[in-house]
């Protein structure tokens, strides 16, 4: 699978090392290289931190997060209607009825804007480009039976020689420029199974198709250092808007996903047990492993956490883990609903009593 290395290495560490291993890993090479406050992180930084969670690494909505929720994240490669505008309203404030919640106590409206133009021009170019929508359909009906949807190609030699390349190798990225993309498309190469397509195609489409997999398919995967990952995080700074009205708002009794019913007494057990020694008994952060830890665990009491996690976020989140961060991805040794259960007990636990809080104030 190439959509999912950060999660695949989360997942070796886990289970190749025994779930305690990943409680007790020692505190990654990043820990504590926070932006200061005030700076504006990176969009591609913002992205993977906070939305590649559900909306997967490619923006394609292929994640872990794809079948456990009910609408499931936006495929962004496939959303050419969707204005800018649009975007950056339900990025502010969610989408309600989904599990897509309101990011404005997390991001500035400055980082709202530039997530949502890094997500136009990574995932949305092919969608919002009729040239490259023409290079697309002709890569379906003409290449894709060698180079794979993905352009990863193939392992197995074709016709006795040369196994279809892969075009989304950094190798391939550092060789293949488009002039010589061009040409190869266009006269073949000698002696392999890739022929000429220059008597079948015109030269306009032969430059679509081309143009196609180098923005579509030539993409580098995330590049996001251990650092540049965490520059988004920095909720606990910020003053938090108004919380009770905005979860109402953008869905914050969103039902568990999958039909799922969590057994908050169950989870409430499991959470003393396994979550507690990091987020604290109370959920305030302040459980004994937290001193050790950067970035440090999530307090679920933050009107920040308050107000942008319902179960499904939270569900999300628990199943995944967070990558760089020692938040371990759960789903490789709970059950979803062992899963469900313990996202019923921090939600009962500390997310509903914060909303009431925030109602009041
Ligand atoms: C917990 C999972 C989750 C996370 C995290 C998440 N999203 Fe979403 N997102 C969704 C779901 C589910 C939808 C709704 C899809 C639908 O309506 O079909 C959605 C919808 C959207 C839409 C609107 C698409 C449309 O067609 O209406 C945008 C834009 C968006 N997300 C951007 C983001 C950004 C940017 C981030 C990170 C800051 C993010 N999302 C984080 C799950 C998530
Ligand atoms: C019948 C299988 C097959 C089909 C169909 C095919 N290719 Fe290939 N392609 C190959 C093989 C095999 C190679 C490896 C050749 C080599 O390494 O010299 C290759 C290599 C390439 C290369 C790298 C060439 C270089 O200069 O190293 C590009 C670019 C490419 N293909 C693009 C395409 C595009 C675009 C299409 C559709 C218009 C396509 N291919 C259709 C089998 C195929
Ligand atoms: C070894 C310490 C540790 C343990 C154990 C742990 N977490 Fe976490 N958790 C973290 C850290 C660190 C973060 C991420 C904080 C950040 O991204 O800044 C986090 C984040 C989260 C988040 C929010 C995700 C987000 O996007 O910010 C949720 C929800 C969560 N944890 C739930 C749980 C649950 C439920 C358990 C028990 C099943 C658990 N955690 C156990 C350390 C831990």
């Amino acid at each position: 699978m190439t959509a999912t290395p950060r999660f695949i290495s989360l997942y070796t560490l886990t289970v190749a090392a025994g779930l305690s291993f990943a409680l007790i890993a020692p505190t990654g090479s990043h820990a504590g290289q926070r932006v200061a406050k005030g700076t504006e992180s990176r969009p591609d930084a913002l992205y993977h931190n906070y939305c590649s969670v559900c909306h997967g690494d490619r923006g394609d909505g292929r994640s872990r997060a794809q079948n456990a929720l009910n609408p499931p994240p936006r495929d962004f490669t496939n959303a050419g209607e969707l204005t800018r505008e649009a975007m950056v309203t339900i990025i502010t404030h969610g989408k309600p009825g989904t599990a897509m919640v309101g990011w404005q106590t997390q991001l500035s409206a400055a980082e709202i804007e530039s997530v949502t133009d890094y997500i136009r021009k990574t995932f949305m170019i092919v969608a919002l480009d009729p040239k490259l929508q023409r290079g697309k359909s002709l890569y379906a009906q003409n290449c894709i039976a060698c180079h794979g949807p993905r352009g990863q190609g193939s392992d197995q030699p074709i016709g006795g020689s040369l196994p279809a390349r892969n075009l989304a190798s950094p190798q391939a990225r550092a060789e293949l420029t488009r002039e010589r993309m061009i040409s190869s498309v266009t006269i073949g190469r000698p002696g392999t199974a890739m022929a000429g397509f220059g008597s079948r195609l015109p030269a306009t489409d032969i430059e679509a198709v081309v143009d196609y997999v180098r923005a579509a398919l030539m993409v580098p995967q995330t590049e996001i250092s251990g650092t540049d990952a965490h520059a988004g995080r920095r909720a606990d700074s910020r003053t938090p808007a108004p919380a009770a009205a905005k979860v109402t708002q953008t869905g914050a009794q969103q039902p568990m996903p999958n039909g799922l019913k969590g057994d908050a007494v169950a989870g409430g057990r499991f959470y003393m047990a396994n979550c507690a020694t990091c987020h604290g008994a109370k959920g305030d952060g302040k459980g004994p492993r937290a001193y050790f830890i950067n970035p440090k665990p999530r307090i679920f009491t933050d009107p920040a956490f308050t107000s942008s996690f319902n179960r499904p976020a939270i569900f999300a989140a628990t199943s995944v883990g967070r990558l760089g961060t020692e938040m371990p991805a759960w789903n490789k040794v709970l059950s979803d609903q062992q899963i469900a259960n313990v996202t019923e007990f921090v939600f009962q636990s500390f997310v509903l009593p914060g909303q009431k809080q925030g109602k009041t104030k």
